[in-house]
């Protein structure tokens, strides 16, 4: 195989309740990157268009991905070489080191043939996100690779549950225009937290849970709550809870902070609800000077796509 083009894509971590448990894929939008097999021996970047990232292998979140797959496989004489467009942006809260390292664990995969499973893939995919955010959180990189929606059931060992993706469901997305490092929304959360949010917040991950398995949209409405990363983090974003009250209003079943944010997310019935939710999300913001994005996106349902010649 000469060449493998890999779209990978943005994911929704949390889902409000499962901080560091629940993920969900979209298809839009995407990272592209383009694998060859170099002569060269190890890990060579040569493109990166859409963000400011190192060229440098063991600074690169693609680059570590690649480069602990080559050590595994112990073949000195093997070389990759990749280009990076990123569409994602970095600190933006829609996966988008996961992306990065998602992408490049499935594209070495097919290039080089080594058939790694796909619990071995997200293992790999998480050093990418142990360089981007301090830890190797995998409720980003575990629905980039599977699709849908996934369960990180342990971390050690590493246990993923794919569960199921309710058929009709829109998700859109905000993106205000700042960067919110993973790292730094990591660091503000209470290393404690008490018995009394605890409780709430594991009977809400199992609702979410049981409401996915039932299709029950209004358990999901009610299921949508973080009592533990929210009330930190809204902080940092401008007008969330506007944001949050105005788009139920317009009939979002409920929402939050994506990930470690600044996006925020609110989860539809229908492509019809998902844009009058991005109107709503518009006008909220025509108010702020601050510039932003909006994505609509159906659930991805298949993870990192690819082609190759
Ligand atoms: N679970 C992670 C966090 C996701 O909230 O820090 C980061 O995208």
């Amino acid at each position: 195989m000469k060449e493998v083009q890999v779209y990978s894509p943005a994911t929704i971590a949390n889902l409000c309740c499962g901080f560091d448990v629940l993920g969900m894929a979209l298809n839009e939008p995407a990272d592209e990157m383009i694998f060859r097999k170099s002569p060269s021996p190890g890990v060579h970047i040569t493109k990166i268009l859409g963000a400011q990232l190192s060229k440098q292998p063991d600074k690169n979140v693609v680059g570590v991905v690649l480069e602990k797959i080559l050590h595994h496989l112990s073949n000195k004489k093997l070389g990759i070489e990749v280009e990076i467009y990123k569409n994602i942006k970095p600190g933006s809260g829609i996966g988008s080191s996961a992306a990065s390292a998602a992408g490049a664990a499935v594209g070495a995969n097919i290039l080089l043939g080594t058939n790694l499973k796909p619990i071995d893939l997200i293992k790999f995919a998480l050093e990418g996100e142990r360089l981007a955010s301090g830890t190797g959180h995998a409720d980003n990189v575990a629905p980039a690779i599977l699709g849908g929606i996934s369960l990180v059931k342990s971390y050690c060992p590493l246990e993923i549950i794919s569960l199921p993706s309710p058929k009709k469901l829109w998700a859109t997305i905000i993106h205000p225009d700042i960067e919110i490092k993973t790292l730094d929304a990591r660091q503000i959360l209470n290393k404690k937290v008490s018995m009394k949010d605890a409780v709430k917040q594991w009977g809400n991950v199992g609702a979410l849970v049981s409401a996915l398995y039932r299709d029950d949209v209004y358990l999901l409405n009610r299921s949508l709550e973080d009592f533990i990363a929210e009330p930190l983090r809204s902080i940092f974003i401008p007008a969330f809870y506007a944001l949050k009250i105005e788009c139920k209003k317009v009939g979002a079943i409920g929402g939050g902070i994506s990930g470690s944010g600044p996006s925020v997310f609110m989860l539809s019935k229908n492509k019809d609800i998902a844009e009058k939710i991005a109107k709503r999300m518009t006008e909220i913001y025509t108010f702020l000077p601050i510039k932003y994005r909006i994505y609509i996106s159906t659930i991805n349902n298949t993870g990192v796509k690819y082609n190759f010649k």
